[in-house]
């Protein structure tokens, strides 16, 4: 790192973040007294900092050196930089204080000097070897403290129970380090602490304390020593998303209560001795995807609504008492990656439907009193033996290591019926194809055949004759159809020389089906862009329109957002808003005249194979001239998208694709349509969202997203999606003067998605 920026007096901002800069920090550096905010994290900088950094930096608002090399002691004097509002020193070699004799632990002196700073916002320690205990004064440091980090930091003694008077914590994390002592009940007056990170310490007590923590998304107390019992008022924490209690010392019956958290992503009570049986109401938790109850003393049957969690991934009642059979609604769940029922007193059949889970994975029922044939077909084909040992008879393939199945008289019974039973349902089926292609020659009669030469092709276009074209269209029919509209059909069809294509052929008999054949052409036809869903031919006559559309493998946007097994996570959604706003970026700017879409919405954004996003469907487009910034429609647009203008008054502008562009990001993020009934007459999507902005942004984002990992991407989601509903406010004005430009929606956006990436990738903690 270069002396000379040392020279640079009067300087107030220094970032050089993510450089690669290496070797000992210039000490002059702490002698710039104008500096307000120096950020060097992520580099490879060495050195200590100076023991009077306080009063050599009186203005310094903002700090973060994390991710470096620096070492030495982090000087009491820091409290002297009393405008300090953002302290970042995670990851680097920093210590409390020389220690004066082995073993003897001082407290955290730096914490209490930090009590001078009365803005301070954000603190982060974590993964420094400190060695100390926190001090008693932690309860003097700013009331506007929110987000406290100090894992993997060799911290040791209670947590002390002035923490609760610091009532704006959001985040604690306090993971990996010999804390002892309980959640000191004072925690109960955090109302807005969203994470309680104390996994892996040696915290004892109970959890009545966190009963009142309404806002409560992630409880991590994974390897702990916390006794008693759940207490029945979780279930009213509807805002968890993430409870992590394994190998801990909890007993008694799971309370019923929990059940009824419906958004729980993660649930694991693995290793403690909880009792009693599952109910029912297990399948109440539809958003879940991991649920691990293993190591406990769980007793009786499987319940059957189990079928009913579609989400989920990984299920373990692995070590516990249940018996019963499996039930067959197992095989309902399409996404589970990993089942886990060993060791159990399970008996019975393995149902066959377990065969249809293609996503499974990894399967263990061994140690139970399991019968019958193992089935051998779908998923059953990966599994090895390994899965079915110490069962009590069970028959079948010989790679599972077990005797084959005898065929006993009653199943070559059934075998006949099951093949007369098929011999029947082919004949309907049979019966059914003919009666189709009967109603389809009838139907094709009805198209009158052009000659050839009624059928211009757009020049530079490929060519593709009608007969081609209707050959393509109609090779499988119906099972074909990708979608229908008010102007006709889309199918999807294989071209001669066996390229695939989407058709969209436009039913003339339907109103207004001509008008949105010209737009879409004229759109289609002389644009071009990445992001534009790209036209390969057109065909049209008197009778017969058509386009010829290069095929979107991935479907559209909206069947990714609604689907259960379909998963876009953040950088994806983030990457495809990006996609289209750079379409309506060319659309409004680049081309000649300015082009609105009118009608943007997650069924017009189309996926390619590469999950990149393609704006289609330009039937209502309108071409502004080069001298209008607004014009005059008749035609309606989609209700819920549609700018208030436009609605009104039918005056359609670029601000108009901008307002139905907020709309979009904000159920992109949220997986809420705008008009969902949940909003009824008083709420929409946007003042939902708008709602939620100051404290409660979790309640809104699409739980979904929290499926990536815990820990920290789960911190920078909620920060992610409320810069994104920033922008997305910003473009849902009332007065579409205010409402942002295309343009600066691109920037706005690339920008958080540069952070998030980077933050991602590097495992950063702060947006
Ligand atoms: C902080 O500043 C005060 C006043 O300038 C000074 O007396 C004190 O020694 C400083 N504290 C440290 C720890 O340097
Ligand atoms: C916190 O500050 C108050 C008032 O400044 C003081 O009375 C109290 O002793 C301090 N508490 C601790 C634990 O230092
Ligand atoms: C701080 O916490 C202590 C102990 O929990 C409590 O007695 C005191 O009233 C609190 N002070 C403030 C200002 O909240
Ligand atoms: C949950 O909240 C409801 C309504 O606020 C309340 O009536 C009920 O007693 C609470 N349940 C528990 C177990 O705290
Ligand atoms: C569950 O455990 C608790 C506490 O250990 C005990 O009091 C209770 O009887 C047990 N319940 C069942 C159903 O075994
Ligand atoms: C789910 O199970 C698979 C296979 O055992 C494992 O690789 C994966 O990490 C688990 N995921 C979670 C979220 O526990
Ligand atoms: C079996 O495993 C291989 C590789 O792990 C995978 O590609 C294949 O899809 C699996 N087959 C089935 C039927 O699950």
């Amino acid at each position: 790192m270069p002396e000379e920026i040392c020279n640079l007096h009067r300087l107030e901002y220094f970032y050089a973040d993510f450089n690669d800069l290496n070797g000992p920090i210039p000490t002059g550096i702490f002698n710039l007294s104008t500096l307000i905010e120096l950020v060097l994290n992520f580099n490879h900088l060495i050195g200590n900092l100076p023991s009077k950094i306080g009063d050599q930096l009186p203005n310094l608002n903002y700090l973060d050196l994390s991710w470096n090399n620096f070492s030495g002691v982090i000087p009491v004097s820091i409290g002297n930089c009393s405008r300090l509002s953002f302290l970042h020193l995670g990851h680097n070699q920093f210590i409390n204080t020389i220690p004066k004799s082995l073993g003897n632990l001082e407290y955290l002196h730096f914490l209490t000097s930090l009590t001078n700073c009365k803005s301070l916002k954000v603190l982060i320690v974590a993964e420094n070897p400190l060695n100390g205990i926190i001090p008693n004064t932690i309860g003097n440091l700013s009331s506007s403290l929110q987000k406290f980090y100090a894992s993997v930091a060799n911290i040791t003694g209670p947590i002390p129970r002035e923490i609760g008077n610091l009532s704006s914590l959001i985040t604690v994390s306090l993971e990996d380090n010999q804390l002892s002592g309980g959640i000191p009940s004072s925690m109960q007056q955090l109302r807005n602490l969203q994470l309680l990170s104390l996994d892996q310490n040696k915290i004892g007590g109970n959890l009545d304390s966190l009963c009142q923590l309404h806002k409560l998304s992630g409880l991590f107390l994974d390897e702990n020593q916390v006794s008693g019992t759940i207490p029945n008022c979780f279930g009213n924490i509807t805002s968890l998303r993430n409870l992590y209690l394994r190998e801990n010392l909890l007993t008694s019956t799971i309370p019923m209560s929990l059940w009824n958290l419906k958004d729980l992503i993660v649930f694991n009570l693995a290793s403690n001795s909880f009792n009693g049986s599952l109910p029912p109401e297990i399948g109440n938790l539809k958003a879940t995807i991991t649920i691990d109850l293993s190591g406990n003393h769980i007793s009786g049957a499987i319940p059957n609504t189990l079928g009913a969690l579609l989400n989920l991934q990984n299920l373990s009642f692995a070590n516990n008492q249940l018996e019963g059979s499996l039930p067959e609604s197992l095989g309902n769940m399409v996404s589970l990656t990993s089942l886990n029922l060993s060791h159990n007193y399970l008996s019975g059949l393995i149902p066959k439907s377990l065969e249809a889970i293609s996503s499974l994975q990894v399967f263990d029922v061994s140690s139970n009193y399991l019968v019958g044939e193992i089935p051998s077909g779908g998923c059953f084909r990966n599994f090895t033996s390994k899965s079915f040992i110490s069962n009590a008879a069970l028959c079948g393939d010989p790679r599972f290591e077990v005797p084959p199945c005898k065929i006993s008289k009653k199943h070559r019974l059934y075998g006949k019926k099951l093949v007369s039973l098929i011999l029947i349902l082919a004949a309907i089926f049979i019966l059914v194809i003919v009666a189709l292609a009967c109603i389809f020659l009838v139907y094709l009669r009805k198209i009158k055949v052009p000659s050839p030469q009624d059928v211009p092709v757009v020049a530079s276009m490929e060519r593709i004759s009608y007969y081609e074209l209707l050959h393509a269209t109609n090779q499988l029919g119906e099972s074909n159809l990708l979608g229908s509209g008010s102007f006709g059909s889309v199918y999807k069809g294989i071209l001669n020389d066996g390229k695939v294509v989407a058709i969209k052929v436009f039913n003339l008999q339907l109103e207004g089906s001509l008008r949105h054949f010209d737009a879409e052409c004229k759109v289609l036809c002389n644009l071009r862009h990445r992001n534009l869903v790209k036209v390969i031919s057109s065909c049209s006559n008197q009778d017969f329109k058509a386009l010829v559309l290069v095929y979107m493998p991935n479907g559209s946007l909206e069947t990714w957002l609604y689907s259960h097994h379909l998963f876009l996570n953040m950088s994806k959604r983030l990457n495809i808003m990006i996609d289209v706003a750079y379409a309506l970026q060319y659309l409004h700017q680049e081309y000649l005249t300015p082009v609105i879409h009118c009608d943007l919405k997650p069924s017009n954004i189309l996926l390619d194979e590469n999950l990149v996003g393609h704006v289609s469907d330009f039937g209502i487009t309108k071409f502004l001239r080069m001298d209008e910034s607004s014009a005059l429609t008749k035609t309606l647009a989609t209700i819920g998208y549609i700018a208030p203008e436009y609605g009104r008054e039918g005056l359609v502008s670029k601000a108009c694709d901008v307002f139905s562009y907020g709309i979009l990001l904000m159920e992109v993020f949220t997986a809420k349509r705008p008009n969902d009934e949940s909003f009824g007459e008083n709420l929409s999507l946007k003042s939902w969202v708008r709602d939620s902005m100051s404290d409660s942004i979790v309640e809104v984002i699409d739980p979904k997203l929290f499926r990536e990992e815990r820990s920290y991407s789960h911190e920078l989601i909620p920060g992610c999606v409320s810069m994104i509903m920033e922008v997305a406010l910003n473009c849902v004005c009332e007065s579409p003067k205010e409402r942002l430009t295309i343009s600066e929606i691109v920037d706005s956006l690339k920008k958080i998605e540069r952070r998030y990436i980077s933050f991602h990738r590097h495992g950063g903690i702060q947006l």
